[in-house]
């Protein structure tokens, strides 16, 4: 086992991970503003999905704001979009008021709102997010942080812009010391296709310096690895 401070928790469905991830919610979300940060892919979407399912106790979905860790380069309509993504399987299924939400606006010329959103970043939450939702690509990259851009691990900055190296997409996306700052960090990832890459990362093993997500350590949070049964047959 790494050195690593972390959880690891397996779940049989996205149900299972639904209701986990809304057991977080319950415990920490109490009092005062809770500011997280959502991240895009197609796994958070089935997430979403079940965790804004009316069941109670309720989730005081009232006192969250809701960032991104990236976003696409694209309109907030676009079937691109991590914005729409969590519309239509959270926001559209919950009760919240338009001033919840603090996208970012993939439709603006991308050093533009990296900037305009590292402001809305820090005005709103210094820099530290209570809860972190991150993906994991095959690729080990994690929100919009590729292996061909690992100075995004140690930037100065609150975001970067970056390429995705395959299909050339522009993304904007939170950097790694923001990510590190948070209170709480959730990894979701599902799917077999996963399963070496999460093994090498929490291992140690293979290539796993060449992947950003190795380089996700709460400065001073939790990191809960959470998996599906497919992505957790390695390890
Ligand atoms: C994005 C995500 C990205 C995603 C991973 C995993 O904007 O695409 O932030 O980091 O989380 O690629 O995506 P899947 O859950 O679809 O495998």
């Amino acid at each position: 086992m790494s050195d690593q401070n972390f959880n690891i928790k397996v779940f049989d469905s996205y149900q299972e991970i639904g209701d986990f991830v809304r057991s977080i919610l319950l415990a920490d979300v109490v009092s005062g503003s809770f500011n997280i940060a959502l991240s895009g892919g197609r796994t958070p979407r089935s997430v979403f999905s079940h965790l804004s399912e009316h069941k109670k106790p309720h989730i005081k979905w009232d006192m969250i704001k809701f960032f991104w860790g990236d976003e696409r380069c694209v309109p907030p309509d676009h079937a691109d979009s991590n914005f729409l993504m969590a519309k239509e399987s959270l926001f559209n299924n919950i009760d919240i008021a338009d001033d919840q939400i603090f996208r970012i606006k993939g439709e603006n010329n991308p050093d533009a709102e990296k900037e305009r959103y590292k402001m809305t970043v820090l005005s709103n939450t210094n820099g530290i997010f209570d809860l972190m939702l991150l993906g994991l690509g095959s690729d080990g990259h994690t929100a919009s942080i590729f292996p061909n851009r690992m100075d995004l691990l140690g930037s100065k900055e609150v975001c970067g812009v970056a390429i995705h190296p395959d299909s050339g997409q522009t993304r904007i996306t939170l950097t790694g010391p923001v990510i590190n700052n948070s209170r709480k960090i959730l990894f979701l990832v599902t799917g077999s296709e996963k399963s070496q890459i999460v093994y090498e990362i929490l291992y140690r093993k293979g290539e796993w310096d060449k992947y950003p997500a190795s380089y996700i350590k709460p400065v001073d949070g939790e990191l809960i690895w959470i998996l599906d049964r497919k992505a957790a047959i390695c390890i």
